[in-house]
């Protein structure tokens, strides 16, 4: 009898000091896994202090800037050396900056491809190699709608989401007849600090976002987690190579 289990299995979440991540990290703990955040935010330890004390047992945390590429391989080795082995990578960690198109700056672009792809392909890549040489592992990919359409205002994002799409699928095709299941949770519009200005800054497109979803709400971060826990999971053995919505119904219309 297969198992909604993760005990004995080592998750680090990136991102996972707020947000979506963070319910996804509170989620895995829940399951059973011993956790480790990886973040950049100031809250990282009270992040995991927090976790902690509702899990009852130790939580790991590793402060580190994903944007920071050519230290990433150095920052691994030390997550690598606090975790031992890690079973499980959600790769959720993500930005986002808004301005048209015409006026979207160079550096703004190279930030956000970098923490929301490049990052995530070389940490994979590092945490990749060591679930082949077991032949076990399990990547998760945080994907959006906007690996399904362009969206506007926000062009480094859509092709950094795009593109984690097509990743996840790449990495499939090499890794998982070598025990290693990529798959990606494609989230639609979820309440969180990313997403907060929303409101203010363009009422009208949150009503119409609003309005076009089925649900008639956008997501909660908890939203995400039963998926989360699920792929990590035997249950989901067959799954790999996957860009999964959970949307509230939002593409279906
Ligand atoms: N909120 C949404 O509607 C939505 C929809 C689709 C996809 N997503 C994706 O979900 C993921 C989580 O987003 P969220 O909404 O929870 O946002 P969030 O801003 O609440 O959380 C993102 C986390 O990533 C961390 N982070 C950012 N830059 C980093 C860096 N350089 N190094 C290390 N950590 C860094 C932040 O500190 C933060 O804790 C992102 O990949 C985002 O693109 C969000």
């Amino acid at each position: 009898m297969l198992e909604m289990d993760l005990t004995g299995k080592t998750a680090v979440v990136t991102g996972g000091a707020n947000g979506l991540c963070n319910a996804v990290a509170r989620a895995y703990g829940q399951a059973g896994a011993t956790v480790c955040l990886v973040d950049i935010a100031g809250n990282i330890e009270e992040a995991a202090k927090a976790l902690e004390n509702e899990l009852g047992r130790p939580v790991l945390y590793h402060r580190c800037d994903l944007s920071r590429l050519d230290q990433l391989e150095e920052e691994y080795r030390k997550l690598a050396e606090k975790c031992g082995q890690i079973d499980i990578l959600f790769n959720g960690a993500g930005v986002q900056y808004r301005e048209k198109a015409e006026n979207f700056p160079y550096d703004r672009w190279k930030f956000v491809l970098d923490i929301n792809l490049n990052a995530l392909f070389l940490l994979s890549q590092l945490a990749g190699k060591d679930m082949l040489e077991r032949n076990s592992g399990c990547i998760v990919n945080v994907a959006s709608m906007t690996s399904f359409f362009g969206s506007e205002m926000v062009p480094a994002y859509s092709a950094s989401k795009g593109a984690v799409a097509q990743l996840t699928k790449a990495l499939s095709n090499e890794w998982s007849s070598r025990g290693v299941r990529v798959n990606a949770i494609a989230p639609g519009y979820m309440e969180t600090k990313l997403t907060a200005n929303m409101k203010e800054v363009n009422p009208a497109q949150y009503q119409e976002i609003t309005n076009r979803i089925p649900e008639k709400r956008w997501g909660k971060p908890e939203d995400i987690c039963g998926l989360a826990v699920f792929l990590a999971t035997p249950w989901a053995q067959y799954i790999t190579g996957a860009v999964i919505p959970v949307d509230g119904g939002y593409l279906g219309k």
